[in-house]
C-alpha cells in the first residue's frame, strides 16, 4: 500500500518495478565482464529456464471475503526475527557491478530491515559489512576453504561480528562451466574481485606470507608483500579501471592464486559437516541441497535447515528446477524443518507460490543486484520494498491474513 501511496503523491520510482524490464535496464548499465557474470548462467542456461518454468506452472486460486485489512508477514526463521520472509542472497564479486558492493547492499538491506547473507566471496571485509547492518540481522556464507584454519577463523569473524547463522554453500566446490565468463577470457575474481575477505583474514595472510616466502626466500620481502596485498582491496575500489595494472606486481598475483587454490573444497564430504558441532554455536544452514535424500540426511545429521537453490542455475545445467526440488524435499521431510528456496524468484507472487509450496522464506538474488547496479543502495531497497509490497497485495487479495495462511490448498498447477 505505501507503494501504491508513493506512486499516487508522484514520487517516480528509481528502478524499473516490472521484474523483467528491471533486468534489461540493469543489464544495458553495466560491463560486459559484470553482464556475463551475474546474467549469465551454467551451460546452455536450461536450468535458469527450468527455474523461471516451475514458478509458471503455478496458478493461485484466490479466496474471496477473508478480511484481511491487517495482514502479518512477520516470521522467525531460525534465531532470526524477518519483517517479511525474504533474506537477500550471497552474491560474491559484486565489485564487477559497483564498487563497495556489499557496502551498499547492506545498506540497502538495512534500510528495508531485511535480513543480508554475507558472502564468503564479498567485496568488502564482513567486519565492515556488519557495520553498515546497524540493527539488521545478517548471516553468513562460508565456502569451505581447503585449508582448515582458514574455516576456522571465517566462522569466528562472523560469530564475534553477531551472525545470526552460519550458511555452508554446496553446490560450488569448484566453480561450474560458465560460458559467458569463460568467452570473455577475463574471469571474475582475475582482478581481485570477492576476495576481500581473505585478503583481511589472518589465517589467510599467515598461508599466503608462507606460499611467498617459499617462492622469494628472502624474509625482507615478505611484509612488503603484505602490505601490497592489505591494500589490494582498496586498490580495487578506488582504481577500478587501473587495477589490471596493479596486478603486474607479482604480490597481488600471488594473492588471487592462493585465494583460488584455496577458497572452495572439492573433497568436501558428511564428514567435513559433522565437525561444525564443535566449531560453531551458530544454526547451521546447508545451501545448494536439491535432492530429498541429501535433504533427509543432513536433517538427521543436525543441521538447523536448508536452502533448496541451484544456485541460480549457475553450477550445474540441466538442472532440476528449485521450486521443484523445494515440492520434493517437503514432501519428505515434512512440515516441521526449516526449508528455505532461491533461485528463480523474482516477485513477490513468486515468494507467493514458494511458500504455498513449502518454503519458510525465500532468498532474493539476482534481482537485488539489478537494483544495485541501477540506483546503489537506495535500488537494493527500492527492489526489496516492491517484492514485499506484492507480497503483501497478493495475500490481502487471495485471503491470507498471515503466512501461515499461505497453503497448498491456494493453488493448482497449470496444464
Ligand atoms: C551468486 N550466488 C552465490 N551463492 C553463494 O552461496 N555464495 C556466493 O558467493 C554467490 N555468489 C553469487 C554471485 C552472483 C553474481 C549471483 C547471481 C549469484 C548464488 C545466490 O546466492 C543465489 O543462490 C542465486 O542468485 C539465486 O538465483 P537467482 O534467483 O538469482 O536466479
Amino acid at each position: 500500500t505505501a507503494v501504491y501511496r508513493a506512486g499516487v503523491v508522484g514520487r517516480r520510482p528509481r528502478v524499473p518495478v516490472d521484474a523483467a524490464a528491471l533486468q534489461a535496464a540493469a543489464s544495458r548499465t553495466m560491463s560486459r565482464r559484470a553482464r556475463a557474470y551475474v546474467d549469465g548462467g551454467a551451460g546452455e542456461g536450461a536450468t535458469m529456464r527450468h527455474n523461471r518454468e516451475a514458478f509458471d506452472r503455478w496458478r493461485v486460486v484466490p479466496r474471496v471475503l477473508h478480511a484481511t485489512t491487517h495482514r502479518d508477514l512477520s516470521r522467525r526463521v531460525l534465531a532470526t526475527d524477518l519483517a517479511a520472509p525474504l533474506l537477500l542472497a550471497p552474491v560474491g564479486a559484486g565489485a564487477l557491478v559497483r564498487p563497495d558492493s556489499d557496502l551498499l547492499i547492506a545498506r540497502g538491506a538495512a534500510a528495508t530491515g531485511t535480513p543480508y547473507v554475507f558472502s564468503s566471496q564479498g567485496c568488502n571485509p564482513m567486519e565492515d559489512t556488519a557495520a553498515e547492518m546497524g540493527t539488521t540481522p545478517f548471516w553468513y556464507q562460508l565456502y569451505w576453504s581447503t585449508h582448515e584454519p582458514l574455516v576456522d577463523s571465517m566462522i569466528g569473524r562472523a560469530e564475534a561480528l553477531g551472525a545470526q547463522a552460519l550458511v555452508v554453500t554446496l553446490d560450488t566446490t569448484v566453480l561450474g562451466w560458465r560460458p559467458q565468463d569463460l568467452s570473455l577470457g577475463s574471469l571474475p575474481f582475475a582482478r581481485g574481485e570477492g576476495i576481500a575477505q581473505y585478503t583481511s583474514d589472518p589465517a589467510f595472510l599467515a598461508l599466503l606470507r608462507e606460499r611467498v616466502a617459499a617462492a622469494q626466500g628472502p624474509a625482507e620481502k615478505v611484509d612488503v608483500t603484505l602490505a601490497a596485498v592489505r591494500s589490494l582491496v582498496s586498490m580495487t575500489r578506488r582504481f577500478p579501471g587501473r587495477f589490471v595494472d596493479n596486478l603486474r606486481s607479482p604480490e597481488p598475483r600471488a594473492a588471487v592464486e592462493t585465494f583460488l587454490g584455496t577458497y572452495s573444497n572439492p573433497a568436501l564430504s558428511w564428514d567435513h559437516l559433522a565437525t561444525l558441532r564443535h566449531r560453531t554455536s551458530l544454526p547451521v544452514v546447508l545451501k545448494g541441497v536439491l535432492h530429498p535424500d541429501d535433504a533427509e540426511r543432513a536433517l538427521e545429521a543436525g543441521i538447523d535447515a536448508i536452502v533448496v537453490s541451484n544456485h541460480g542455475g549457475r553450477q550445474v545445467d540441466r538442472s532440476v528446477a528449485s521450486l521443484d526440488a523445494l515440492v520434493a524435499i517437503r514432501d519428505r521431510v515434512g512440515p516441521d524443518p526449516t526449508v528455505l528456496l532461491d533461485s528463480g524468484v523474482r516477485t513477490g507472487a513468486d515468494v507467493f507460490v514458494a511458500l504455498a509450496l513449502g518454503a519458510d522464506a525465500c532468498l532474493l538474488g539476482r534481482p537485488h543486484l539489478y537494483g544495485l547496479a541501477l540506483a546503489g543502495a537506495e535500488g537494493v531497497a527500492e527492489v526489496v520494498e516492491n517484492v514485499v509490497a506484492e507480497l503483501d497485495l497478493t495475500m490481502g487479495l487471495v485471503g491470507a491474513a498471515t503466512l501461515d495462511d499461505i497453503g497448498r490448498g491456494l493453488l493448482v498447477e497449470g496444464r
